[in-house]
């Protein structure tokens, strides 16, 4: 809580937040000053496979800096979240604190599903972490329907090479994608 007499000056933030595909420069930001720098290799092989097609990292850029991120992967996984044609997989979503519930996260998403409609995908799926019910909440105001649980266990090596394994046990959600008439 932010007390009134403490508060100096306020002033209006008049800023457009453009979503739009990350480009090569990006990636190093995507580090935010080093809260994901763990990531780091991570968010270079996602670019990789966007360059290779297979791969869509969206952001959502303020003043050109990416304030939030959301990775949609198009092909080469799990048949029950993607298999190259029909289903994709939206994860990594991630805004930045101060930046929450002014409709980024929601803005990330409903572009992703635009993408994925024209590229003719019928589904799209998201796993989100049994113990985090904001982003459950979310999935569901959009029209996400949990449909399967998976252990959630995956791991990644940090730059200064140690591995990382995640043990968040979650539910698999997906939606039916529309074209709008
Ligand atoms: C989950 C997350 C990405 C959501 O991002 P966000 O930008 O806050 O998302 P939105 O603003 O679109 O929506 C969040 C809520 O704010 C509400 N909201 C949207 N615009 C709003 C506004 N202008 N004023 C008030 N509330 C608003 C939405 O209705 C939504 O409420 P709901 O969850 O009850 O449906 C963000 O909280 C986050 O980064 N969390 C940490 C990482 C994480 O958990 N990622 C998900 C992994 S599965």
């Amino acid at each position: 809580m932010v007390d009134e007499q403490t508060v100096l000056a306020t002033l209006q933030l008049n800023a457009d937040v453009v979503i739009r595909l990350a480009t090569a420069e990006d990636i190093p930001a995507l580090e935010w000053g080093g809260e994901f720098w763990q990531l780091r290799t991570r968010f270079e092989q996602a670019f990789a496979e966007q360059q290779a097609g297979n791969r869509l990292i969206l952001i959502a850029a303020l003043n050109n800096y990416p304030v939030g991120r959301l990775i949609v992967q198009l092909a080469h996984g799990s048949p029950n979240y993607v298999n190259g044609a029909s289903r994709a997989y939206l994860y990594s979503l991630h805004v930045m604190k101060p930046l929450r519930r002014q409709g980024i996260g929601t803005a990330l998403i409903e572009t992703a599903e635009a993408l994925l409609i024209e590229r003719g995908y019928r589904w799209a799926t998201i796993a989100v972490a049994k113990d985090n019910a904001e982003a459950l909440d979310l999935y569901q105001r959009l029209g996400y329907r949990i449909f399967r649980e998976d252990p959630g266990r995956w791991s990644y090596t940090d730059p200064a090479g140690k591995e990382h394994l995640v043990d968040e046990p979650s539910w698999v959600l997906q939606k039916r994608l529309r074209r709008e008439r």
